[in-house]
């Protein structure tokens, strides 16, 4: 039995006019195990809701009778100009939100004039995603255990044309993901993490009782360091960001050891739970940095004024995570485009209306301080 329950909308309502209106089409599709998966968090997801409601507790400060002639919102990363700030961060398993998973979404972000950022557990081939669609793409992969398996990877996404590597350095383990085991989430066998193909199993570990389920394990033993990084910076000519920082001072040793970009990240709230929110978290990480390689940022992002805060707290691009599983789900390429579109133009109405013409033009003076009042 298919984990779909309803076919894929055929035209987008005019009733879905922003992101959050999505997720309800989304839902109705999907069985509840697999949703789960998609859209769910760690724990009691605390962090997942950290991150929208901070955003909220922001404030814009508006600036009338701007100049606005000429702005836009393009923006270069590591040479690569996009049309937008709005990367599609990176989601494995996405069949599992639509039959047509992430051609559809490379399709929907090139169509947009932005880059999407493609799992190393997608269910398509890189290859596959790279021959659909024209726009730019990015990889995303954790150092493996088998060491040799990630290079060949590495390598087949610098084939493909990939212009950038993101390595995820905070899920050495998996969260403890409650809302799957409630929900009894089993990965349908039709939908499979296909790059991974090849790849050396890790030996069963069955903890005996009174051992260690993780530190004893031989996951724990093959998590990688810094040392790995170096490695992996030694074998790639191509631009490495890690993902999944929180702390200024992991922010500086990254780039002290040649990361080219950082991606501010909490996982959606899928790792560690109490995390405080992303958007947080960013100032610090920008101090750290201090203007030495872009940083990134994703969690939370549902509204262009989101983007907005998030440059204003120094974050030269965004990634959206579960809007665009939403989005895929309800109504394929043409709603992730969709939203992509709607939240490009939310973006394009908060800098009008707060007297931005470029990216650039948002600096923390475009929050609300107290202070002002
Ligand atoms: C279903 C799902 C699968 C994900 N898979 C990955 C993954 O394979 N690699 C990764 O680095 N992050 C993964 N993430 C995390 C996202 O890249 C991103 O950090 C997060 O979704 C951003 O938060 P948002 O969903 O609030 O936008 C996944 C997120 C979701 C919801």
């Amino acid at each position: 039995m298919s984990h779909f329950l309803k076919p894929p909308l055929e035209r987008i309502p005019p009733s879905i006019v922003c992101a959050a209106d999505y997720e309800a089409p989304a839902r109705e599709r999907i069985e509840k195990g697999v949703w789960a998966y998609l859209n769910g968090a760690a724990a009691d997801s605390l962090t997942l809701a950290e991150n929208l409601t901070a955003f909220r507790r922001l404030r814009l400060v508006p600036r009338v009778l701007a100049e606005l002639e000429g702005g836009h919102t393009g923006v270069e990363l590591f040479g690569t100009r996009l049309a937008h700030p709005l990367l599609v961060a990176p989601v494995a398993l996405q069949k599992l939100a639509h039959p047509d998973g992430e051609i559809a979404t490379a399709m929907a972000a090139s169509a947009l004039g932005g880059a999407m950022v493609v799992s190393m557990e997608a269910s398509t081939k890189i290859e596959d995603i790279a021959a659909a669609a024209p726009g730019p793409l990015w990889f995303q992969l954790h150092i493996l255990p088998d060491r040799e398996f990630t290079l060949a990877l590495v390598r087949r996404a610098e084939e493909a044309g990939c212009r950038a590597l993101v390595v995820t350095v905070d899920a050495p383990v998996s969260g403890v993901r409650n809302d799957e085991q409630r929900a009894g989430f089993v990965r349908p066998s039709s939908v499979a993490p296909v790059n991974l193909e090849g790849m050396k199993p890790l030996p069963p570990h069955i903890a005996a009782p009174g051992e260690s389920a993780i530190f004893s394990s031989p996951l724990a033993a093959a998590a990688p360091g810094w040392a790995e990084i170096a490695w992996l910076l030694s074998n790639t000519r191509l631009p490495v960001l890690l993902k999944g920082i929180l702390h200024p001072a992991d922010a500086a040793r990254a780039v002290e050891a040649g990361a080219a970009g950082i991606v501010v990240s909490n996982h959606g709230g899928r790792t560690l739970d109490t995390l405080p929110a992303t958007i947080e978290a960013l100032p610090a990480v920008v101090r750290a940095v201090a203007g030495r390689v872009p940083v990134l940022m994703d969690g939370g992002i549902r509204r262009g004024t989101d983007v907005l805060k998030a440059l204003a707290l120094g974050a030269k691009a965004v990634m959206i995570g579960r809007p665009v599983i939403h989005a895929l789900a309800a109504a394929g390429a043409p709603g992730v485009a969709h939203l992509l579109h709607m939240l490009r133009a939310e973006l394009e109405v908060s800098m009008a209306l707060t007297g931005c013409r470029r990216l650039e033009d948002a600096t923390e003076a475009l929050l609300w301080r107290d202070a002002q009042a």
